[in-house]
């Protein structure tokens, strides 16, 4: 299936049946976990057939029910750790909205005592993501225009309006697409604006602009 179908298919969904995941399913999703963590430095976790410890995560967030299975997004304590996180979290839910599972980011604050996590001296979980086989599929969410979220002098050119296209599907807290994304030159500067959790959202949003637009012929400016 190609990526923006899947992230047209993808929606947070907080409800899960008591099917487990296939052991091939979870296979794919450890050799991606593996490729992030290499790739980014991160320490993010799988962990499978743990009730107890969402559960315990969950407790003020009532609206989820049976979620048994999560990815916990770890990594060390740095400056662009959230953004991080973000970005390789949502490579993460991309291919498992692939291989047929439902996911949902849990922004939280956390019990680390409770959890089978894992958070080395100088690591930080900034954020976990509920995973299985979804109760429903989630529903569209809502996006912003195309002019709200993007600023571009003269024509946009096509593989930017397909970033944005991947950028609007993007799932961020409370859905507040607190984010610009402006073209300068064949550059592109993706900000975050001032709101909870809009560093991590914005990882996220670069990980969709990105596979949108392609990576030849433009750059990010840092
Ligand atoms: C960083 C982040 C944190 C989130 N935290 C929560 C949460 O604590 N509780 C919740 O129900 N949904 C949470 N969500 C899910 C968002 O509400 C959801 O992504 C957004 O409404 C867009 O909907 P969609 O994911 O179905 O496209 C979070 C999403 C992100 C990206």
């Amino acid at each position: 299936m190609d990526i923006l179908e899947i992230m047209k298919k993808r929606h947070s969904v907080r409800s899960y049946t008591d099917k487990k995941i296939d052991e091939d399913v979870k296979k794919e999703l450890m050799e991606i976990i593996d490729e992030c963590n290499n790739e980014g430095h991160m320490h993010i976790q799988l962990c499978t057939d743990e009730p107890k410890a969402f559960d315990s995560f969950m407790a003020h967030y009532g609206k989820f029910s049976n979620v048994k299975n999560y990815i916990a997004i770890v990594g060390k304590k740095e400056d662009k750790l959230q953004e991080k996180g973000g970005y390789y979290g949502e490579k993460i839910v991309l291919k498992a909205a692939e291989l047929g599972l439902n996911t949902c980011w849990v922004a939280m604050t956390y019990s680390k005592s409770k959890a089978m996590i894992k958070v080395e001296k100088g690591e930080k979980l900034i954020c976990v993501i509920a995973l299985g086989y979804g109760e429903n599929q989630g529903v569209s969410h809502k996006s912003k225009s195309i002019e709200e979220l993007s600023k571009v002098n003269g024509e946009m050119p096509d593989w930017f309006k397909k970033g944005m296209e991947a950028a609007m599907l993007a799932p961020t807290a409370m859905n507040q697409q607190k984010f610009l994304i402006s073209l300068e030159g064949n550059k592109v500067r993706a900000k975050a604006l001032t709101a909870f959790y809009s560093k991590l959202d914005l990882g996220i949003v670069k990980c969709h602009f990105e596979l949108g637009a392609g990576r030849d012929g433009w750059e990010w400016i840092e």
